[in-house]
């Protein structure tokens, strides 16, 4: 895990400073996540970056603790958090895959941009599954790399990180990812896709924790 912190740790500054590349996409999610979301509940965003999804979304919950494995990212979204202080938003470096330090303590939990680069899916999903209350649900947007012209898996991107320009990718597909989920215990109850672009590679996927 160290190596991907490195990484995220390197580009932290650069990735704070890029703009959306499909900002219509990002609003249609901000605002489906939003009708997910109640001003009663605890939630939990993992791999938040920069914090910037966080900030928008804080405001319509009880709590909001986000986390990232990168410390970098993680201080730049508290400097972000200083311009704007929000008393239900916290932010921590952490892993996302390592167990649940806090068992069915979450009625949501987030993760944007992120299964795709777990080095182990199931290990995050399992976190995932352990940390939300029965009944809760897994929001989640995902690259499905499979999805890519072939050669960016393939050859790109294991070209990039031998020169330390790209983080390790999971070759995802939409049915790799309901099958992860439904092995971790959570019921799929939505697939959706948001992007504005002809083709969006990203899935928006809503798991339910049973119970
Ligand atoms: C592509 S960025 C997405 C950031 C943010 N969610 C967004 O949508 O803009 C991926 C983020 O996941 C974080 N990350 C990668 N592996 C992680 C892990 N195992 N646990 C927690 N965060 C991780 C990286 O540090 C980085 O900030």
């Amino acid at each position: 895990m160290l190596r991907q912190a490195r990484f995220w740790d390197r580009v932290a500054l650069r990735y704070a400073g890029e703009s959306i590349t499909d900002l219509t996409g990002y609003e249609r999610s901000l605002r489906r996540v939003g009708e997910l979301l109640g001003s009663g509940h605890e939630v939990l965003e993992i791999g938040c970056g920069t914090g910037a999804t966080a900030l928008r979304l804080a405001p319509g919950v009880r709590r909001l603790h986000a986390t990232d494995v990168s410390g970098r990212m993680i201080a730049i979204a508290r400097q972000r958090w200083h311009a704007q202080p929000m008393a239900q938003l916290s932010f921590e470096q952490a892993d996302a895959s390592t167990a649940a330090a806090a068992p069915a303590a979450y009625d949501r939990v987030l993760a944007f941009n992120l299964l795709h680069l777990l080095t182990d899916l199931d290990r995050g999903l399992a976190a995932v599954a352990a940390t939300l209350r029965p009944g809760g649900l897994f929001i989640s947007k995902t690259a499905c790399v499979a999805e890519m012209n072939p050669l960016v898996p393939h050859l790109i991107v294991p070209l990039m990180r031998a020169l330390g320009r790209a983080p390790a990718l999971l070759c995802l597909n939409e049915s790799g990812l309901v099958r992860a989920l439904a092995g971790s215990g959570l019921d799929v109850i939505a697939i959706e896709r948001h992007g504005s672009t002809r083709r969006d590679i990203r899935a928006f996927i809503v798991a339910r924790k049973p119970g």
